[in-house]
C-alpha cells in the first residue's frame, strides 16, 4: 500500500494512445467497490473517451484543466445530493480510489476540480460541465479525473519531506 501511495503522483500529460478494456473495466470495479455513508452509494460516473468532448471538458477551467484534453479517459464524478448530504465526501472517495487504482496499472492521472469553480465570470465549471455531458438534477459534479499513459516522470516525495508536523499525539 505505501509503495501504491508513494508513486502517485498528478499526471498531466499523456500518451496519445487509448487505454485498453481491461483497465477501463479495472477502474469501473474500483470505483464501485469505494465506501459510502450509509453505503447508499451517492455517485454515479461519466466515462468520457470521446477525444472532441475530452477537449471541451480541459476547457472547462482554462490552465487548471486544460490536461484533460490531452487524456485518454475523462472520469467525471457526480454525486446525487439528494440521495446523501455526504454526496462530497462519497464522491471524493471514489475519487481518488479511482486515482490508486490507475497508479497500481502504471496509469497517470489528475484531478481537476469543478464544484465551487467558475468556468468564466458568467458560469460556473460545474453549469459548464453539465449543459456539456446533459447531466440532470439532482446530480452534482465535484471534479473530473484526467486518465492515461504517462508522458512526463514525477519523483517520490522523501519521507524526511512528508509534513509530520501535522500529525498530533493525543490534544492538537
Ligand atoms: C480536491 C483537489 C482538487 C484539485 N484540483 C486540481 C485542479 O483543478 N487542477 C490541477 O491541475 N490539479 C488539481 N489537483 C491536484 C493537486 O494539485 C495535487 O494533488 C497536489 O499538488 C499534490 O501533488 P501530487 O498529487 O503529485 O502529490 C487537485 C487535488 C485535489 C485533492
Amino acid at each position: 500500500m505505501l509503495e501504491l501511495l508513494r508513486s502517485r503522483r498528478s499526471i498531466r500529460k499523456f500518451q496519445d494512445r487509448p487505454l485498453t478494456t481491461e483497465q477501463i473495466e479495472t477502474l469501473e470495479e474500483a470505483l464501485l467497490r469505494a465506501p459510502s455513508a450509509r453505503n447508499l452509494k451517492s455517485w454515479e460516473f461519466i466515462f468520457v473517451d470521446d477525444r472532441e468532448l475530452l477537449q471541451k471538458l480541459g476547457k472547462v477551467r482554462g490552465g487548471s484543466s486544460g490536461f484533460i484534453g490531452g487524456a485518454s479517459l475523462g472520469i467525471v464524478i457526480l454525486g446525487n445530493e439528494e440521495t446523501a448530504d455526504t454526496w462530497i465526501e462519497d464522491a471524493s472517495l471514489a475519487a481518488i480510489i479511482s486515482q490508486l487504482a490507475a497508479t497500481s496499472i502504471g496509469l497517470g492521472s489528475c484531478w481537476a476540480h469543478i464544484r465551487n469553480r467558475d468556468h468564466s465570470p458568467q458560469e460556473t465549471a460545474e453549469k459548464y460541465v453539465r449543459e456539456l455531458l446533459g447531466i440532470p438534477d439532482p446530480f452534482r459534479v465535484l471534479c473530473v479525473i484526467a486518465v492515461g499513459f504517462p508522458a512526463e516522470e514525477k519523483p517520490f516525495v522523501a519521507k524526511k519531506d512528508l509534513p509530520f508536523g501535522k500529525i498530533h499525539r493525543n490534544r492538537f
